[in-house]
């Protein structure tokens, strides 16, 4: 039987190598506290659907799936989270991903605007998207973690707007970290994920 082991990746700079715009205390709760349940939250999920498959009983394997799908897609935009911030980043997208973010939303500025319009509305995150139904980039607005996906989506750019994200820093102004988010991005990984999907999907 099939069962996966999840790990916690170090975040791929220092704690404070993302200061003044995210604090080296709210990277390390961020990274070492929350990050880590939902991975804990992962792997505790998937053994509880072996046990059930292996006993027969499936009573709580309904809310141990719910689990996969809450914890699995907290984990996975974590990563992509930490890799798409860097202490070098905050310059805007080059090559193809900019031409196709101009392409599928008229300008940078374009895409900018909606992206933060997403994370203003998100009680979760906002994401960019590939759309791999409709073949074209898209922002999306997710609650929770799981929470407004598109299925085929393929996500690019992950902005975290849990209050554990930002409010230490910068209480409730959420349009400050935004802000700052932007400072840190970087489009290098976004590149890279860009073009694997086109690769698979075009
Ligand atoms: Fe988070």
């Amino acid at each position: 039987m099939h069962m996966s082991e999840y790990t916690l990746d170090p975040l791929p700079y220092d704690y404070d190598a993302l200061e003044p715009h995210i604090s080296e205390q709210v990277l390390t709760w961020h990274h070492d506290t929350h990050h880590q349940g939902y991975v804990n939250g992962w792997n505790s999920a998937e053994e509880t659907l072996a046990e059930n498959r292996e006993n027969g009983d499936f009573s709580s394997s309904g809310n141990a799936m719910r689990n996969v799908t809450h914890n699995g897609s907290g984990h996975i935009l974590h990563d992509l989270f930490w890799q798409n911030m860097s202490p070098e980043g905050g310059s805007e997208p080059e090559g193809d991903l900019a031409d196709r973010i101009a392409e599928d939303f008229g300008s940078y500025d374009a895409w900018k605007g909606e992206f933060e319009a997403a994370a203003s509305a998100a009680s979760g995150w906002a994401l960019l998207v590939y759309d791999s139904f409709s073949n074209q980039l898209r922002n999306v607005v997710v609650d929770k973690h799981d929470q407004g996906a598109l299925w085929g989506s393929h996500p690019i750019v992950a902005l975290d707007v849990w209050e554990h994200s930002y409010y230490y820093d910068y209480g409730p102004a959420r349009g400050d970290f935004v802000e700052a988010f932007f400072n840190v991005v970087d489009f290098e990984e976004p590149s890279a994920r860009y073009e694997q999907a086109v690769e698979l999907f075009e």
